[in-house]
């Protein structure tokens, strides 16, 4: 890795193709995917509509911009809006995460005059300057990155400090994850968002739900905050949007309104990008796997619960976080050495994180709690 600017620690296996929920390395030893890469691999590695469909695409076009009509965007917006069921806001389509969540932060701002925003403890939206902001990490952000607006961070389900935040900082928006990704799969409860969304309503704030992680049916419904009920007035998308073919999006509110140059990108919205979203939308209603999501989440609890050393089992559908009381960095290094299983980590250290393609079968994923098992024993002895 002599040429690459050396910023992520790396397992040291060497990945030259993927299948399902499978990836391959180049001695052709084969690797359970249990982590998606980050959660964006959601209808599988190589799945056969979606490599039609970006194929047939770059036949015809691979890119123009946002200069000429591309009717392959309004395909892509209407799908999202009858799949999501967000039939009547409208789409901006990107490239990514933050640029997602740094889009929909001006837009809150744009459309109250404000400046101010309130996040979470434990959150993470990215590291561009806006989302970088509102991340409760102060090692991402460099000096340039110091925001000229204030950020009141607050505890997650505290209706109490939620509303002396708002009412003493007159925020543009109050941003969370439907479930913290890097944070640790904390989630605010249901109870909390509808007394949120009034408090927000009542102050004139907009809400913004990061789905950029725990959307694309990842939770087990649509988009996390749907268990809820609440309408947020912004939603951001990107993970498994694109099923690894960069992109990300915003859903906005109708009463949110467009102005010519408010917001703008080369590469968003190409055709390439809305041809891979348009067949994991259409992968993801075909095959039902939200339903399957759910069935899933349901087996594999079952076997975990049966392990004593998890102390706890956090998030939703196929976001899950497994909390041990020791770090698992050592166990995870394990878990690929003896049984090439893949697994994710997040800020908390004794959590191990698993975000699986959303395709992913009983029968192979049943390796996993045996696995663990074997594993916990080894460092137990060692
Ligand atoms: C909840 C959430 N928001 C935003 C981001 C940033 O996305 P990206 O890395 O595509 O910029 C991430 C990435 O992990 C995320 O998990």
């Amino acid at each position: 890795m002599y040429n690459l600017f050396d910023v992520y620690p790396r397992f040291d296996i060497k990945i030259s193709k993927a299948k399902g929920s499978f990836l391959y390395d180049f001695n052709g030893n084969k690797y359970l995917d249990l982590y998606g890469g980050h959660g964006v691999i959601s209808i599988g590695h190589g799945q056969k509509e979606y490599i039609k469909a970006i194929t047939s695409q770059i036949k015809k076009i691979g890119f123009y911009s946002n200069s000429v009509n591309l009717p392959i965007q309004e395909k892509f917006a209407h799908k999202l809006n009858s799949i999501s069921g967000y039939p009547d806001y409208k789409v901006f389509l990107c490239n990514s995460g933050a640029e997602a969540n740094e889009n929909a932060l001006k837009l809150a701002s744009f459309h109250t005059g404000r400046k101010n925003v309130i996040a979470f403890r434990g959150s993470f939206h990215g590291r561009t300057s806006a989302a970088v902001a509102v991340t409760d990490n102060l090692e991402l952000s460099a000096p340039i990155n110091k925001p000229c607006f204030k950020v009141t961070f607050i505890s997650l389900n505290n209706i109490k400090e939620a509303r002396h935040a708002i009412e003493t900082t007159n925020p543009a928006a109050v941003i969370f994850e439907g479930i913290q990704g890097v944070g640790g799969l904390d989630y605010p409860t249901n109870t909390y968002l509808q007394q949120l969304e009034k408090l927000c309503k009542e102050n004139n704030t907009l809400i913004i739900a990061d789905e950029i992680q725990s959307g694309y049916g990842r939770s087990g419904k649509f988009f996390a905050h749907q268990y809820s009920g609440i309408k947020p007035d912004i939603i951001t998308m990107a993970k498994g949007m694109g099923n690894g073919f960069p992109m990300g999006g915003v859903l906005i509110h109708p009463d949110i309104k467009a102005n010519y140059g408010m917001l703008g990108t080369t590469f968003g919205g190409n055709p390439l990008a809305c041809a891979s979203g348009i067949s994991v939308l259409n992968v993801i209603q075909q095959k039902q796997l939200i339903d399957r999501v759910n069935k899933i989440n349901l087996f594999l609890l079952k076997q975990l619960k049966e392990i004593d050393s998890i102390k706890k089992i956090k998030g939703k559908g196929l976001m899950l976080g497994l909390e041990f009381d020791f770090p698992v960095m050592e166990l995870r290094k394990m878990l690929i050495a003896d049984f090439n299983i893949i697994t994710g980590s997040s800020s908390n250290k004794n959590l191990l994180r698993i975000l699986p393609p959303l395709i992913i079968k009983k029968k192979e994923l049943n390796v996993f709690p045996n696995a663990l098992k074997s594993c916990l024993l080894k460092l137990k002895s060692s």
